[in-house]
């Protein structure tokens, strides 16, 4: 296998060399490694610290069941503080570019690495003898994780860390109603309720937060980034299951005034807060909550290993973004596209729409899910009429 080079987090690594400059990596190649998941590998690398330090932890049990050529692995080694990472992935071509990638490592830092060639079910059953406990467990599969959750679940401590990158994105925005019904649990009526990246990350919490309440577990997020393919959420276990219910229930969009608005779990013979109408479109039992912990986002902000990630500045202008977003509790975004689509007016530029629906006296924030999308308490109508006006 031809092997190249890239740098991530001030280190070399070795990788396959990509069939054409650029592409994105098929699941038939000899081995995985995918160079637009850098940001998915330093967002992971950064929240493990931060959940190091709020959980005042000194060094944290990591899994790593889907390992890959092992550069994740090696950054968890050298970035976060860590005392042991059990790496495994089923491709033995990748186990031996991880090989060598772990042969660059320090003695300290390669002594706390266990390798295993096992498929997920045999890794975790033989791991659970000797280890049965971990801090992390990072579930990075191609396409669903759904099918890794249980088991998962089953392997972290109380308050441990999961995380999990879905790139089935055509199935999570509801553009195939059966595949997110059969996978995710989610009922679909209407794919416009707001922004559809937004809509796919609450749709993948809520398939991860379903199995957690059959094994009496609420699972609730700390931090979720989508970028380019792929959505990567970051949870915390916790027992029982009130606190994902008290956040489970229903968006709604009116189909006579176009209002979005949700409601909780229980409620009944729902009509629009707005007009009246009883012409819903729904989509549900649906995550409601929060989609970051503030505590985590003001350690990222502060987080030093920060600059020393190349591409700092991108991943801080996705920080800053994410800050905005948390800052209303609203789980919809509006996406003006959409709503310049439904009047068939042009857009004006997103600056001018945030400062007019601010004038209106509204609370408005861009969010990092896309540069059309905007969180704000103001009403569809008041948006139709910004964007009708236009810029005089
Ligand atoms: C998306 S890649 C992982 C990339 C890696 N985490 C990284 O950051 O570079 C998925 C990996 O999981 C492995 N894999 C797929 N199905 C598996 C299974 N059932 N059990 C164990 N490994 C599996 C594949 O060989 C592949 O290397």
């Amino acid at each position: 296998m031809d092997l190249t080079k890239i740098i991530e987090g001030r280190r070399e690594y070795f990788i396959p060399s990509p069939i054409v400059d650029g592409s994105i990596p098929r699941k038939v190649d000899d081995a995985f490694f995918n160079p637009h998941q850098k940001l998915n590998r330093d967002f992971s690398v950064l929240i493990l610290r931060i959940y190091a330090k709020i959980n005042k932890k000194l060094t944290l049990r990591i899994c790593e069941p889907f390992g890959g050529v092992g550069v994740r692995t090696c950054r968890y080694a050298v970035e976060v503080p860590s005392e042991a990472i059990h790496y495994n992935d089923v491709n033995s071509d990748a186990i031996k570019v991880a090989h060598q990638n772990f042969s660059t490592l320090s003695k300290q830092d390669r002594n706390k690495i266990s390798i295993y060639n096992k498929e997920f079910t045999d890794f975790l059953h033989s791991l659970y003898i000797d280890h049965p406990i971990m801090d992390f467990i990072d579930i990075d599969p191609y396409g669903s994780p759904i099918p890794f959750v249980s088991r998962s679940l089953k392997f972290v401590t109380l308050r441990g860390l999961l995380a999990f990158t879905a790139t089935d994105l055509a199935s999570l925005s509801g553009l195939y109603p059966r595949a997110l019904y059969s996978k995710y649990g989610i009922g679909i009526f209407e794919t416009r309720i707001g922004n559809v990246h937004e809509l796919a990350a609450r749709n993948l919490i809520t398939g991860i937060q379903k199995i957690g309440l059959t094994q009496n577990q609420s699972v609730l997020p700390v931090f979720t980034v989508y970028y380019r393919h792929f959505i990567r959420t970051f949870l915390i276990r916790e027992r029982g299951v009130d606190k994902v219910l008290d956040s489970t229930g229903f968006l709604h969009k009116c189909q006579k005034c176009n209002c979005i608005f949700h409601t909780s779990l229980k409620s009944k013979n729902v009509r629009c807060i707005s007009c009246d109408s009883v012409q819903l479109r729904s989509i549900g039992p649906l995550y409601l909550g929060k989609l970051h912990d503030e505590m985590y986002l003001s350690y990222l902000k502060e987080e030093p290993h920060l600059m020393d990630l190349n591409g700092a500045k991108k991943i801080k202008k996705l920080i800053n973004l994410i800050n905005e977003e948390n800052k209303l509790d609203i789980p919809w975004s509006f996406d003006v596209q959409n709503i310049a689509k439904d009047i068939n007016e042009p857009i004006p530029p997103m600056n001018f729409i945030v400062k007019r629906i601010i004038d209106r006296g509204h609370k408005c924030y861009k969010t990092h899910f896309s540069g059309s999308c905007l969180k704000t308490n103001a009403s569809y109508n008041d948006l139709c009429e910004i964007v009708k006006a236009g810029i005089e």
